[in-house]
C-alpha cells in the first residue's frame, strides 16, 4: 500500500516525502512542476530511495488521476498541490479558484471512486485572519481576506461536506509559518522570483542575491513593534503529516481541523536576529511601512495536535535558521543548475 503525495515536488511535499519514507511508508509523488522542478524529485530520491515513484501530471486531469489510482495501490493521500501566493491570488483569482478548488474536488472524487478513504489536506492559519484570542485554537472563527485564503476556507468546507455523506476521513492541517529545510541541505524552499515570505527573503539577502531586508512596520502592538508569527520547522511539519496519517489509520475522524504550529510567537526582529546568528553576520535591514493586509500577531495553540495526533514540534527558531541557511548556502540558486 502507498501514500499519494500531491504537490510532492514542492517545499513541504518534498520534506514530507522524506519523513514518510523514514517512517516506512511507500510513497507515490505527483506534481505538475507549476511551482517546482524535477531537481526536487531527484534530491528526494537521493535522500530516500531511487525507486520512489513520481508522476508528472496536473491534478485537474481526471484521466491522468484515474490512471494513478489504477496503477498504484494507494490507500491514503496527502494533498499539498495548490497555488499559494496571497498577493498573486488577488490579481489572478480565477486561476487560484480553478487550480486549488478544481484539484481538491477532482482528487476527492477520484478517491471515492477508487475506495480510498484517508486524506490529509494542507490548510493554513490564514483562515483565522487576526484572531481575537491568541494562542488561536481550532474553534476560532474562520474566514478569508484573499482569493488564496478563500480557496483554503472553501476547500475545508467542501471536504467537510464530502466527509458527512461519503466514505472519506479527512484531517485539515492548518499550518502556521513553515521555514527551515532538511538538515542535509539538499532540499529546501526555492521560491520563484523575489520571495514574498520573510525567511526566504532574509536568506537571499544573506547569500548576496538581495541587498537588504525591508521590515514591514515597527508600530504594531507587540513587544518590539514588529509583527509576530508562529514559525515552524518544515521537518516538524512533515512529521506532523506522518502522525496525521497514523491517526487516520487508527480511527474514523470524519473531518477535523488541527493546528500545526509550535505555540511560540516570534517577531520579525527576533527572526532577523536568529538568522544573523545562523549566518554569522548581521542581516542588513530597513524599517518601512506596514504591508497592506498583514495581521499584527498570531501563534497557535498546538494542544489539539498533541491530543489528536500525538505530535508536538521539537525544533526551535535557531534550528530553523541554521537549516534554512545550510540549504541556501549550499544551493544559492535553489534547484537551478
Ligand atoms: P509549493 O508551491 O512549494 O508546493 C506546491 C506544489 O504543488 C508545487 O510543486 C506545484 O508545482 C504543485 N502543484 C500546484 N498545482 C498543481 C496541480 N494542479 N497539479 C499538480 N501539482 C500542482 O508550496 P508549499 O509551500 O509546499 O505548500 C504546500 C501546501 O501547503 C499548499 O497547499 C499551500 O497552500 C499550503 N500552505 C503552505 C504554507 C507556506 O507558507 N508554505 C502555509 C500554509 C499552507
Ligand atoms: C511574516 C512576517 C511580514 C517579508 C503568509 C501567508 C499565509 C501563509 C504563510 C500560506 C510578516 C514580515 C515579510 C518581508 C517583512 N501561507 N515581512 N519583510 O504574511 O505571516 O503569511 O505565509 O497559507 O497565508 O499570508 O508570512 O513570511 O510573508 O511574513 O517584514 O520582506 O514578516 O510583514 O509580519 P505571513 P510572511
Amino acid at each position: 500500500m502507498a501514500v499519494l503525495v500531491t504537490g510532492g515536488a514542492g517545499y513541504i511535499g518534498s520534506h514530507t516525502a522524506v519523513s514518510l519514507h523514514e517512517a516506512g511508508r511507500e510513497v507515490v509523488l505527483l506534481d505538475n512542476f507549476s511551482n517546482s522542478s524535477s531537481g526536487a524529485v531527484e534530491a528526494v530520491r537521493a535522500l530516500t530511495t531511487p525507486d520512489m515513484a513520481f508522476i508528472e501530471a496536473d491534478l485537474r486531469d481526471g484521466e491522468a488521476l484515474d490512471g494513478v489510482f489504477q496503477r498504484y495501490d494507494i490507500d491514503e493521500v496527502i494533498h499539498f498541490a495548490a497555488f499559494k501566493a496571497v498577493g498573486e491570488s488577488v490579481g489572478r483569482p480565477l486561476d487560484y479558484y480553478d487550480n486549488n478548488l478544481g484539484s481538491t474536488i477532482g482528487l476527492a472524487k477520484a478517491m471515492v471512486q477508487h475506495g480510498v478513504e484517508r486524506l490529509v489536506f494542507s490548510s493554513s492559519c490564514t483562515v483565522y485572519g487576526q484572531p481575537d484570542t491568541i494562542p488561536v485554537t481550532e474553534a476560532a472563527p474562520t474566514g478569508a481576506e484573499s482569493p488564496y485564503g478563500w480557496t483554503k476556507y472553501m476547500s475545508e468546507q467542501i471536504l467537510r461536506d464530502a466527509c458527512e455523506s461519503l466514505p472519506l476521513n479527512t484531517i485539515l492541517l492548518r499550518y502556521f509559518n513553515p521555514v527551515g529545510a532538511h538538515p542535509e541541505g539538499t532540499i529546501g524552499e526555492d521560491p520563484n522570483g523575489i520571495p514574498n515570505n520573510l525567511v526566504p527573503f532574509v536568506m537571499q539577502v544573506a547569500v548576496g542575491r538581495l541587498e537588504k531586508l525591508r521590515i514591514f512596520g515597527s508600530d504594531y502592538d507587540t513587544p518590539d513593534g514588529t509583527a509576530v508569527r508562529d514559525y515552524i520547522h518544515v521537518v516538524d511539519l512533515a512529521e506532523g503529516h506522518v502522525s496525521a496519517l497514523d491517526a487516520l489509520a487508527s480511527e474514523s475522524v470524519g473531518c477535523t481541523a488541527v493546528n500545526l504550529g509550535t505555540g511560540v510567537g516570534s517577531s520579525v526582529l527576533e527572526v532577523v536576529e536568529a538568522a544573523s546568528r545562523a549566518v554569522g553576520t548581521p542581516i542588513p535591514y530597513e524599517i518601512v511601512d506596514r504591508r497592506s493586509g498583514d495581521i499584527e500577531k498570531i501563534w497557535a495553540d498546538p494542544a489539539h495536535a498533541t491530543a489528536a495526533l500525538g505530535w508536538t514540534s521539537t525544533r526551535d527558531l535557531d534550528d530553523m535558521m541554521r537549516d534554512h541557511w545550510n540549504w541556501q548556502r549550499s544551493n544559492p540558486n535553489g534547484f537551478a543548475v
